[in-house]
């Protein structure tokens, strides 16, 4: 698991302030889709202002048609709420769940948090079945937090 080696990796485009911080976020996006194999879609969305909505912000992977995700809705939209990661092993078995292409056969969610508040998340999809571990929650969750310290800055 190249969770360690990518860490470094990771710091260095959080810290570098030359690009904007969308810039940033999509950069980690591509660095996680292309270094680790069986994450296939890799985005982070946001709380959209004053609504009760999730808004994609940055991604790397196939474009998708959600972009916008009511709190409570699919995968994301329960996590916007419930505060927790969500592991999905197999989509297949979720009732409520937005799909967004057929190739994905697996989905992690892990919140962001700024200052305590849950703000927004990372999402990954899998085209491999059952492919997440604890391993990859705490990376997720050690990502997110690095993410956290661009977005406190004014101008994010
Ligand atoms: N599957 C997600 C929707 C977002 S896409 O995976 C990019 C969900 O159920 O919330």
């Amino acid at each position: 698991m190249p969770f360690q080696k990518l860490k470094p990796e990771i710091k260095t485009i959080i810290e570098n302030e030359n690009l904007s911080v969308d810039h940033r976020l999509s950069q980690v996006c591509e660095v996680l889709k292309e270094n680790i194999p069986y994450y296939d879609w890799v985005g982070f969305y946001f709380k959209n202002g004053d609504k009760e909505e999730l808004k994609l912000r940055s991604f790397a992977g196939e474009p998708t048609d959600h972009t916008i995700i009511p709190f409570g809705k699919g995968i994301c939209g329960q996590v916007a709420v419930s505060n927790e990661n969500f592991v999905v092993p197999d989509v297949k078995a979720q009732n409520n769940y937005i799909a967004c292409s057929i190739n994905v056969k697996a989905e992690i969610v892990v919140p962001l948090f700024l200052n305590g508040e849950n703000v927004g998340q990372i999402d990954i999809d899998s085209h491999t079945p059952d492919p997440f571990s604890k391993e990859d929650e705490a990376f997720l969750q050690w990502v997110n937090e690095e993410v956290a310290e661009i977005l406190k800055a004014p101008s994010a």
